[in-house]
């Protein structure tokens, strides 16, 4: 199936790394322009050089989604350099663990603002360029954890609160071409979640629930999240796609 995004304009925040980077891999290879977006310079860096070195095209972001003067400043760089957004993947984020009664501050705000504030940032500032094109692809990354999960208070929290983000944004929006969905993954056996002393435990914990026998791979996500930024997606909007190998279903 051809994509229709070849010449297209990307922005992936969170893009250096983990599902991020393979989403930006898999939108490239389609032919897409791609904006790596992420407050980490050497890993944006590294994986525009990446792209480019296959014969795509690329663009490091390195700014802060949390932010607002940094997202407006950041928008502003890629309409320079690419002249158009099709594309726009919320992906950045991160998390705290633990009991809730233990949280801080300064951790949940931190939490909310990556997730929750970046995706308003970035949506706020790339609808007025995809209304003008009377055409955009919002992907909003949520999580299976937004059904709730141990120890993931914040996070289930900011996770559920990007699906509620997701279906105003696209009843908000669906009238200027501009669809909006979401995609809600399981563990995913990404570099950063390897290293982890627990990842192994939960691993083995989520295959005992899944109904497909085997890990869920960052190339999993990425073709869920391809298909939402596609021009094949055009009557789907507002919609979350879990991503779990059958968990949901089994719950
Ligand atoms: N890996 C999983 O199992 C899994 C499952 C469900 C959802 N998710 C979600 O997918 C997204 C990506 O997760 P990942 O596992 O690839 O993580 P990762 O840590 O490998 O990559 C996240 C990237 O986001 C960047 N980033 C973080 N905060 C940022 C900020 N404020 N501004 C700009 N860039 C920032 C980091 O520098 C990093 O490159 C996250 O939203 C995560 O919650 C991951």
């Amino acid at each position: 199936m051809d994509l229709g995004i070849a010449g297209q304009v990307a922005v992936i925040t969170g893009g250096a790394r983990g599902l991020g980077a393979a989403t930006a891999q898999s939108l490239a290879n389609e032919g897409a322009f791609i904006a790596v977006w992420d407050r980490d310079e050497p890993s944006a860096h590294a994986l525009v050089r990446e792209i480019e070195a296959a014969g795509g095209r690329a663009l490091a972001v390195v700014r802060e989604v949390a932010s607002s003067d940094e997202v407006a400043a950041g928008v502003a760089q890629v309409v320079a350099a690419f002249g158009r957004i099709d594309i726009l993947v919320n992906n950045a984020g991160f998390s705290h663990l633990g009991p809730v009664a233990e949280m801080t501050d300064a951790q949940w705000a931190s939490v909310v603002g990556v997730h929750l504030t970046g995706a308003f940032n970035m949506a706020r500032a790339v609808v007025p360029t995809m209304k003008a094109q009377r055409y955009g692809r919002i992907v909003n990354m949520s999580s299976l954890a937004s059904m709730g999960a141990d120890g993931m208070a914040c996070y289930a929290t900011v996770k559920a609160g990007l699906q509620g983000l997701t279906r105003a944004l696209a009843v908000e929006l669906g009238a200027h071409g501009i669809t909006v969905n979401a995609v809600a993954p399981s563990l995913i056996r990404t570099e950063r979640l390897r290293a982890s002393p627990v990842f192994e435990r939960l691993n083995a914990l989520s295959l005992r629930g899944q109904a497909i026998q085997r890990d869920g791979l960052p190339e999993d996500v990425a073709n869920a999240i391809a298909f939402f930024a596609s021009a094949c997606s055009g009557f789907v909007t507002g919609e979350v796609m879990f991503v779990t190998g059958g968990i949901r279903q089994l719950w």
